[in-house]
């Protein structure tokens, strides 16, 4: 996808953002012992799988956003996927419509590959509805998180 500021493409057409976004996902997401966790998540998008695939937003050569496309974010919910995950604009690029861009990405890539629905899951409310995504309840992200879980149909528009 490109626009005028930014384009997103595979990771693996630009791997050496691979321990950029690596430590993106575990300074957000993570906790103090966990990159060796994020950074085998994001090998596994390097496989030529067809999930998990993490997209990363350039402007130049300047990796400044992260999105996934993943099999299951959930362990407590294995009966939904895939999954949009491990959203992540770099500070000086939030609040220009990246994340749009990025969820928008997701879905047509999902789409393309005849999946007809997808899921995220956010610890926040009033974002996701913004864009369209439909809350579905509430499910805990493992151990013990209560967590939100959205849902959009990738019907043809
Ligand atoms: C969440 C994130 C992807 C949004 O990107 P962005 O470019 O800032 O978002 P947008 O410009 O589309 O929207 C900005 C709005 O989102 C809100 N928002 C962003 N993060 C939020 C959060 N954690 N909780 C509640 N609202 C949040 C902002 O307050 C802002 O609200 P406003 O429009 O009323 O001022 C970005 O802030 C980010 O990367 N955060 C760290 C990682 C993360 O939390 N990812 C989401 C996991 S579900």
């Amino acid at each position: 996808m490109t626009t005028p500021g930014w384009r997103i493409v595979p990771l693996d057409e630009a791997p050496q953002h691979a321990e950029q976004v690596t430590d993106w996902l575990w300074q957000a997401f993570g906790s103090e012992n966990s990159r060796a966790f994020f950074a085998s998540v994001i090998h596994s998008s390097l496989q030529q799988a067809d999930l998990p695939q993490t997209f990363v937003a350039l402007v130049g050569e300047r990796a400044v956003a992260t999105v996934g496309a993943w099999r299951c974010d959930l362990i407590s919910r294995q009966d939904l996927f895939p999954w949009l995950a491990a959203l992540y604009i770099d500070n000086p690029w939030r609040g220009q419509g990246l994340s749009e861009a990025l969820q928008q990405h997701v879905m047509s890539w999902c789409r393309a590959r005849g999946y007809r629905q997808l899921h995220l899951w956010a610890t926040f409310a009033d974002y996701y509805e913004r864009f369209g995504w439909r809350y579905i309840g509430e499910a805990l992200e493992y151990p013990d998180k209560p967590v939100r879980v959205y849902h959009r149909s990738l019907a043809a528009d």
